[in-house]
């Protein structure tokens, strides 16, 4: 991974080392086109999916470092929030003001430079920490499950265990190179109990927790938004099922279930104990 001479050091979770190469790819087609004098126009829109790619990727991340632990997970997030907000300051400047192609390509230089910083020197901080979370040594589960994991509601428990179940069976299938239909057609399994779950979640939450009953279904609604991308990524034969499910959807789970689903149920029944 390179660019502007730089290494983008591997993480060793395929899924962000994916998602960084074509970041890198993606600034890097921008910079040449803008070399070859594109027109303000045409850049438009492309920085602006640019920026689109940077904060999806940015939204995985975090749910990756903070479900393997990594304790500044805050303080990284808000380096992220910090590039978003100078790329769409730079990308509405383009968009307002009538500037020249140098300027576009001092634009797209400085989008690659920020980035690849951001990844050399932030993303660096948890590289070693999400290294070993990530591995998934041969025959071993993916996902073992634990006591640790439980909120304490049988069938909510139940339902958690099983999506980890399928996530193991995932897992499994891409080993044994199965065909991409059935990893997807296990995926679109997987959605089903997705949904099923935190249906069933929220309406326990709303009589046992009335109070957190709003907040935690609106995080239920981005949850789901970030596995449709998951799923339409394999799909469309950009993301591979085993990356996905070994790279993102077990810290995806694990963040929903400990950092989640654990604190907000605590605190309920501590709530109901008082
Ligand atoms: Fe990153
Ligand atoms: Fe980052
Ligand atoms: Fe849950
Ligand atoms: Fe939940």
């Amino acid at each position: 991974m390179t660019t502007d001479g730089h290494t983008v050091p591997r993480t060793g979770n395929g899924f962000i080392d994916a998602a960084h190469s074509s970041l890198m790819e993606h600034v890097d087609a921008i910079r040449r086109d803008c070399a070859a004098g594109a027109s303000r126009d045409s850049m438009i829109p492309r920085f602006s999916r640019f920026a689109d790619e940077m904060r999806m990727h940015f939204d995985h991340e975090e749910v990756i470092i903070r479900a393997a632990g990594f304790t500044r997970w805050e303080e990284h997030a808000g380096h992220h929030a910090m590039l978003d907000q100078q790329f769409g300051r730079l990308i509405d400047y383009v968009r307002e003001c009538d500037v020249t192609s140098d300027f576009l390509c001092t634009v797209a230089g400085t989008l690659d430079a920020a980035l690849c910083g951001h990844e050399i020197r932030h993303d660096g901080d948890y590289a070693a920490l999400v290294r070993d979370a990530s591995l998934a040594p041969e025959g071993r589960t993916l996902i073992a499950w634990s006591s640790a994991f439980e909120v304490g509601v049988g069938p909510l428990d139940a339902q958690h265990r099983q999506l980890a179940e399928l996530m193991n069976e995932l897992d499994a299938m891409s080993r044994r190179a199965a065909p991409v239909r059935e990893s997807l057609d296990l995926l679109g399994v997987l959605h089903d109990h997705v949904h099923a779950h935190f249906a069933m979640e929220e309406g326990v939450l709303r009589r046992v927790a009335p109070s957190r009953f709003v907040a935690h279904r609106n995080h239920h609604r981005l949850l789901e938004g970030q596995f449709a991308v998951i799923r339409r990524q394999v799909e469309n034969g950009r993301l591979d099922p085993g990356v996905a499910v070994r790279g993102f959807l077990r810290f995806w789970l694990l963040d929903h279930v400990l950092g989640s689903d654990r604190p907000t149920f605590a605190e309920a029944a501590d709530a109901a104990h008082r």
